[in-house]
C-alpha cells in the first residue's frame, strides 16, 4: 500500500534557546525569547508567524533553565487553540540541531522552523507562509535585503532568480540578500539534518542543512522586497529598533503586530468569548484594550 506523506499537517518548531551572549548583561539571568519587544515578549512575535502559517502543533526548545518560565508564560496552548510541545536543548549545538530533537514528535511531518528572535512584518504574510506550506516537497527559505549581510546567511540568484550559492556569515558577502530565521521544510528534513558535521564553530548549522536542499535542486527561497520588515533581536540596538518599529505601526495604525491572541481569533483557532477572557487580564495594558476592541468588532460595538 501506497503511504502518503504529504497528507500529514505541518507541524510547527520554535528555537528559543541559546546564551544570548550578544545581549549580556540583559540576558545573564533571563532568557533573550522573554525579553520586551515593545509592548510583549519577544517570543510572541515567531510564535504568531507560526500561527499565521496555520500551524497549530507547535514545538519549543529552549534551554533547561528557559523552558520552566516560558511554560509559565505559554501553558499548552490551549487557551490559543494550540497544542505546544516543550523540548529541552541541553547545549546550543546549532540550529539545525531541533530536527535531531524533534524527531519522535514529527514523526515525518513537514515543518516551518522559526528562531525565536525574528520578527517579519509583511503585506500579505499570511498567503506567502501558505504558499511555502503548500509546496509539496523542498525546502522553502526567505531572504531579505541588508546593509550588513556579514551577520547573517547570504544567499546568491542567477539571472532567472534561482539561487546559486548559500553561505554562512561571509566575510567578503557576494550579496546582499541575508537569509532570515523563517525555514520551510518536507518531511525529509530529520535525515539530511542528521548527515550534518559541526562546524568549524561547532554548531549544526542550519546553512549546512539548506546547502543539502539546494545540492537537490530542491531549495526555494522567497524574496521579502521593500515595504517588509525583517529584524532580528539578537544585539542591544536590533532589540531596540524592533521595539520602536512594533510602537510606531500600532501606535499610527492601532494595529497589532505580533500579538498570538488576535491571530488565534482571525483564524478561527479561538472564539470572540475566549478573546474577551484573554484581553481581560490585559484591561490596564492598551494591548488589552485593542485585544478588547478586536473582539467586539463583530458586535458592532467597537468605537
Ligand atoms: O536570524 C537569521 C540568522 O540566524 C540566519 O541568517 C543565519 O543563517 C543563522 O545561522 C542564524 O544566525 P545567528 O548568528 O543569528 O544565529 P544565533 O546563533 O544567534 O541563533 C539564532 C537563534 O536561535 C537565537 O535566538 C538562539 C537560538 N538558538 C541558537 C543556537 C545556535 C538555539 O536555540 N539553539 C542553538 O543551538
Amino acid at each position: 500500500m501506497m503511504e502518503n506523506k504529504q497528507l500529514k499537517s505541518t507541524k510547527g518548531i520554535l528555537l528559543a534557546g541559546g546564551s544570548g551572549t550578544r545581549l549580556y548583561p540583559l540576558t545573564l539571568v533571563s532568557s533573550k525569547q522573554l525579553l520586551p519587544i515593545y509592548d510583549k515578549p519577544m517570543i510572541y512575535y515567531p510564535l504568531t508567524t507560526l500561527m499565521l502559517a496555520g500551524i497549530r502543533d507547535i514545538m519549543i526548545i529552549s534551554t533547561p533553565q528557559d523552558i520552566p518560565q516560558i511554560k509559565r508564560l505559554l501553558g499548552d496552548g490551549s487557551d490559543l487553540g494550540l497544542r505546544f510541545e516543550y523540548c529541552v536543548q541541553p547545549k546550543p549545538d546549532g540550529i539545525a540541531q531541533a530536527f535531531i530533537l524533534a524527531e519522535e514528535w514529527l514523526d515525518q511531518s513537514p515543518c516551518v522552523l522559526v528562531l525565536g528572535d525574528n520578527l517579519i512584518f509583511a503585506p500579505h504574510l499570511s498567503q506567502l507562509l501558505q504558499k511555502a506550506s503548500q509546496r509539496k516537497s523542498g525546502a522553502t527559505i526567505f531572504s531579505y535585503q541588508v546593509s550588513d549581510p556579514e551577520r547573517y546567511g547570504v544567499v546568491t540568484f542567477d539571472e532567472n532568480n534561482k539561487v546559486t550559492q548559500i553561505i554562512e556569515k561571509p566575510t567578503n558577502p557576494p550579496s546582499n540578500w541575508a537569509v532570515t530565521g523563517l525555514y520551510f521544510y518536507d518531511s525529509k528534513v530529520t535525515e539530511y539534518a542528521k548527515c550534518i558535521k559541526p562546524s568549524d564553530r561547532g554548531e549544526y548549522e542550519i546553512t549546512d542543512l539548506n546547502q543539502i536542499y539546494l545540492e537537490n535542486d530542491d531549495l526555494h527561497v522567497e524574496r521579502l522586497g521593500r515595504g517588509c520588515a525583517w529584524l532580528d533581536a539578537g544585539v542591544p540596538a536590533s532589540l531596540m529598533q524592533a521595539s520602536n518599529f512594533v510602537q510606531m505601526i500600532q501606535a499610527r495604525q492601532g494595529i497589532l503586530v505580533g500579538s498570538p491572541a488576535e491571530v488565534a481569533y482571525h483564524r478561527g483557532f479561538i472564539d470572540a468569548e475566549q478573546l474577551r477572557k484573554i484581553a481581560k487580564k490585559l484591561l490596564k495594558t492598551d494591548l488589552g484594550r485593542m485585544l478588547m476592541d478586536v473582539a467586539n468588532e463583530g458586535l458592532g460595538e467597537k468605537k
